[in-house]
């Protein structure tokens, strides 16, 4: 079994089941331990307990559900289980990169479930966010998450090659949890990864092919005092030979996770720095 969709062991997704499965709200903890289960919720439980080892299928993709900086959303096989560490910084509105009260405009490259885009706007209630993705499958998910959690007026989801279908928009942060994993990487994946869309994971060679066009298009689409915010994970060892002299900087997270950097609007101004080095 491997534990990687939002929890990282076995006892937390066991709990998530069991909450699920007889309504129970994860607010009440242990309060709810001693409550009994009937016949009909064992039988439940078991049959999703079954999916979840023998097909290894993520256990959101059961519940239909995650749980991502203090929301829930509706998830399915058509999104990438919302998991990424930058739900801890839109929490903390992104400081001390930005100034809050600044953010007005904000884009999220490959939304996905738009968990990203819909933290954001929740952490900037007066700002308009932009949630873009290439799949429309990805998409329907997106609004459907918009919708139930009201913020139809301020998040709009958007086909979008990256950041093709906006352009001279300028944004106060674009922030994207793109897809990063690299060819070889992709063949040893979990069997669990295997149920996830492809679209969300695999990007190129060495997995930075997404990063390389964000890198690309974002001085365009951000405003003189914006920032930059992407997950790279593990790719961040060949991110930082591939542009040794961009001025990467890499918050820590409490909550556990890595691997998101961030740069300034300035940073992104020189041709130079932008280069890529070449590899041997
Ligand atoms: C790693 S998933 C992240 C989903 C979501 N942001 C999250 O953190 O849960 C990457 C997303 O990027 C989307 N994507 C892949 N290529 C893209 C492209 N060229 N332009 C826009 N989105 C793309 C995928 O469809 C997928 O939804």
């Amino acid at each position: 079994m491997f534990f990687g969709h939002g929890t990282d062991n076995a006892r937390d997704e066991a709990a998530e089941l069991v909450f699920f499965v007889a309504k129970l709200d994860h607010a009440l903890g242990a309060s709810a331990y001693p409550q009994l289960l009937n016949a009909r919720q064992l039988a439940r439980i078991e049959s999703l307990l079954q999916a979840r080892i023998r097909r290894r299928i993520p256990l959101a993709y059961l519940t239909q559900r995650a749980f991502f900086a203090g929301m829930q959303l509706y998830v399915d096989s058509r999104v990438l289980v919302p998991r990424s560490p930058i739900a801890e910084l839109a929490l903390a509105r992104f400081r001390p990169w930005v100034e809050p009260r600044r953010v007005r405009r904000i884009a999220d490259i490959g939304t996905g479930s738009g968990a990203i885009a819909l933290a954001c706007a929740q952490a900037f209630p007066r700002a308009q966010v932009d949630a873009l993705d290439i799949s429309r499958d990805a998409l329907h998910v997106c609004r459907r998450n918009i919708r139930r959690l009201g913020l139809t007026g301020r998040v709009h989801a958007r086909l979008s090659d990256h950041l093709d279908a906006v352009p001279g928009n300028r944004y106060d942060i674009v922030v994207s949890n793109p897809p990063y994993v690299g060819r070889a990487e992709m063949r040893t994946l979990p069997r669990e990864y295997r149920h996830e869309p492809a679209l969300g994971l695999a990007s190129g060679s060495d997995g930075l092919d997404s990063v390389r066009v964000i890198l690309r298009q974002a001085r365009s689409h951000l405003s003189d005092h914006g920032i930059l915010v992407v997950e790279v994970g593990n790719t961040e060892r060949v991110l930082l030979k591939t542009w040794p002299h961009l001025r990467f900087l890499w918050p820590a997270f409490e909550h556990g996770g890595g691997g998101v950097f961030v740069l300034h609007a300035q940073d992104l101004d020189s041709p130079e720095e932008l280069s890529e080095r070449v590899r041997e």
